[in-house]
Formats: C-alpha cells, sequence, structure tokens
C-alpha cells in the first residue's frame, strides 16, 4: 500500500517559486492499478517520482508497506527503492549492452550468484515475450521491444510496485494495447501494484481500476475508474472522458446531423449516460409508452469497464414540456444521467453541440 499525505513540492527558480504538487493525499491499495492522468506540466511525474523519493516533497509524508520513505536511513532507503521498479517513456536502456545485459545490471547489487543471476534474467525476459532477444542490442527492437527490456530490468529486484512515467507514449496504439496487456498480465501474475502516469484517459480505461486527474500540481477529482466514467464532476475530468469515449468526435458530426440542424421547440437534445444493468432495460421504449415522448437515438455506444457496461446515447426526445419533463424525471428515477446538450454557433458560422452541465433541464 501506498500512502501520499498532503504532498507538496515546490522547486524555487530564479525570483519565482514553482509548486509542481499541491496537497496530494493519496491511498493506492495493494494490486491497484492506479492512474494518473493529467495535461502536461499538471506535476504528474514529479508526484509520482515522491513514491520512491527520486523527488523528495517538500512537505508531506510518503508511506510503502507501512514504512515512512521520509525517515529512513540513506541504506534502508537503497532497499526500500529496490521493491519499487520504474519505468519511462523512453525507455532509458544503455545501447552498448545487450537485452540481457541490460537486465542483469539491475542485478549488480544483488547477491545472487552469478549463475542464479543469469537464470533470472533469462526468466523475466522469457516473462515479458522477448526469450529469443537476449543476446541483441537495444538499436535492433521496436520500441515496444524496447519497453519490455525495460520492465524486465525494473521487475528484476523482485519489486512489490511498478511507476510506469507515460511509458506508452512513445508507441503506436497496437503496440500501446500489447505493453498494456502485459502490464495487466503482471499485475495478476505478481500481485503488482502499478501506479500509470498518462495523459490519456484511453489508457486508464483500458487497464486501471483507479484514477486521479491532475491540474495545476492538485488532484481535482480522484476515485474508481467506473464511477468516475460515469458521474465524472469536474469540467477536466468530463473533458479527459469525453475524448476517451469518443463523444467529442460524436458531438462535432452531430451538429450537421438534420435532426440536430431543424430542432423544434417541441424537441429537447439530451445525453444519456448509464451504469450496469440499465444498460439491459427497455428504458427508451418506455418513454412513448408511459409519457408519449418519442424518442430518437443519434449516437449511442456501451463499454465494457471491469465488466460494468457503461452506456452512452445522444437523443432528441419530442413531445410536450410538460411530457418531456416526466420523461426525464422518470429517467432519472431510474438512475440514467441525463444532461441537456446544446447547439452553439461558433463565430465562423459553423455549429457545435455541446453538453451544457449547468442548465437545468427544460
Ligand atoms: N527539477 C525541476 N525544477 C524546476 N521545475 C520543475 C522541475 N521538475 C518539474 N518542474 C516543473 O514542475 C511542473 C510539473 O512538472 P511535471 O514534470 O511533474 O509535469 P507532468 O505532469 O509530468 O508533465 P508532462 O506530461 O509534460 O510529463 C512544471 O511546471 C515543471 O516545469
Ligand atoms: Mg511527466
Amino acid at each position: 500500500m501506498i500512502e501520499l499525505n498532503h504532498i507538496n513540492v515546490d522547486f524555487e527558480s530564479k525570483n519565482t517559486t514553482i509548486h509542481a504538487v499541491r496537497d496530494v493525499t493519496l491511498t493506492i491499495n495493494k494490486g491497484d492499478i492506479f492512474g494518473i492522468v493529467g495535461y502536461s506540466g499538471a506535476g504528474k511525474s514529479t508526484l509520482v517520482r515522491t513514491i520512491n523519493l527520486l523527488q523528495r516533497p517538500t512537505g508531506g509524508t510518503v508511506h510503502v508497506n507501512g514504512e515512512d520513505l521520509l525517515s529512513l536511513k540513506p541504506k534502508n532507503l537503497r532497499i526500500a527503492r529496490k521493491k519499487i521498479g520504474m519505468i519511462f517513456q523512453h525507455f532509458n536502456l544503455m545501447n552498448e549492452r545487450t537485452v540481457a545485459g541490460n537486465v542483469l545490471y539491475a542485478l549488480r547489487s544483488s547477491t545472487l550468484p552469478n549463475l542464479e543471476k543469469k537464470r533470472k534474467v533469462t526468466e523475466l525476459l522469457t516473462l515479458v515475450g522477448l526469450a529469443d532477444k537476449q543476446n541483441v542490442y537495444p538499436s535492433q527492437l521496436s520500441g515496444g521491444q524496447k519497453q519490455r527490456v525495460g520492465i524486465a530490468r525494473a521487475l528484476a529486484n523482485d519489486p512489490e510496485v511498478l511507476l510506469c512515467d507515460e511509458a506508452t507514449s512513445a508507441l503506436d496504439p497496437k503496440t500501446t494495447l500489447a505493453i498494456l496487456e502485459l502490464v495487466k498480465e503482471l499485475n495478476e501474475k505478481l500481485d503488482l501494484t502499478i501506479v500509470i502516469i498518462t495523459h490519456e484517459m484511453e489508457v486508464i480505461k483500458e487497464i486501471c481500476n483507479k484514477v486521479a486527474v491532475m491540474e495545476n500540481g492538485a488532484v481535482v477529482e480522484q476515485g474508481s475508474v467506473v464511477s468516475i466514467f460515469t458521474d465524472p464532476k469536474e469540467p477536466l475530468t468530463q473533458e479527459f472522458i469525453n475524448t476517451a469515449t469518443h463523444i467529442d468526435q460524436a458531438l462535432a458530426k452531430l451538429a450537421k446531423h438534420p435532426s440536430v440542424l431543424n430542432i423544434r421547440e417541441e424537441d429537447s437534445i439530451v445525453r444519456l449516460s448509464f451504469v450496469g444493468e440499465n444498460t439491459n432495460s427497455p428504458l427508451i421504449s418506455s418513454l412513448y409508452s408511459k409519457f408519449t415522448v418519442t424518442t430518437n437515438i443519434l449516437y449511442g455506444d456501451i463499454e465494457i469497464l471491469h465488466d460494468t457496461p457503461i452506456g452512452n446515447l445522444i437523443v432528441t426526445l419530442s413531445g410536450t414540456i410538460a411530457q418531456r419533463k416526466s420523461a426525464i424525471h422518470y429517467l432519472a428515477g431510474q438512475g440514467v444521467n441525463v444532461q441537456p446538450l446544446e447547439q452553439i454557433q461558433l463565430s465562423d458560422q459553423s455549429k457545435v453541440i455541446s453538453i451544457n452541465r449547468d442548465k437545468h433541464i427544460l
């Protein structure tokens, strides 16, 4: 378990102080795949580097498995750090050493006999799918293969925690998925706790069970991936999710759709999001039988996150104001999150529609 308590990191530069991390408190449980998402400069790397004290916080405490890292003497800190592996965006391999040599280097201060070390290197490279590449040099590998070496090296000292700083940012989408798949497999096989930094909510959606959203040094929202995806509270979180679920693209396309262009007084455009068993029930069809409200589905998507179906629909509801009001109240009562959408005229004559969270429905 990792406990970060009221972490602050300040950098002094010339006459100014940069508050890279502001009062962050996070608990990462054993076995979690914990995602930290945010734009460039949000403070993600600085925060994560405090977990192994590559970055000493200016304030706050860091506990890993109950041990207060800031109180450890250098020797004990070195031991504690061995239990925390790390991988990076640009792999940081040593080009003059072979693949096996790179992994072996991580065992340089291990007390294992040489033969055991060699056996361990082979075992690790087999685990990451590179058994046949032991004697080649990094320059002969693809990006995905280089990251696999990075992972094998990070696992050399049997860590309990793996920190991944933008580990897939330099890879193409297919290779990214393969690496994420491997990370998930290691989480299950080795009971590894994993912390993943990314600027893509897609990565979070793919493998994380928990997520924290960072902005300007602070964590603005955190929770389980399912709860954050179904009910994001902060505008920044909504922005990340809309991109990851392709709602943004759908909205841009829909702005030109005839049913949106010719919207009438008696129509409302709404986004419906729902979780779990609600995705199975015939809610939409019951809107007509119950309230004489006709529904036109403009966009629909269901994603499965950790076995939980999460649905997103963009629909027009047609009927009198009273009928639409009743239908929306009914949907909300059934656990469906209903958000009004609004057409916005841009200055260049083109239109977009956007989610308007502050506006009351009808
Ligand atoms: N060693 C340092 N000295 C001074 N300022 C720093 C240092 N490291 C980071 N910063 C500043 O702290 C802030 C947070 O940086 P950080 O690298 O943690 O962000 P990030 O979220 O990881 O960004 P990216 O996605 O680009 O990697 C930035 O404003 C950065 O310029
Ligand atoms: Mg970073």
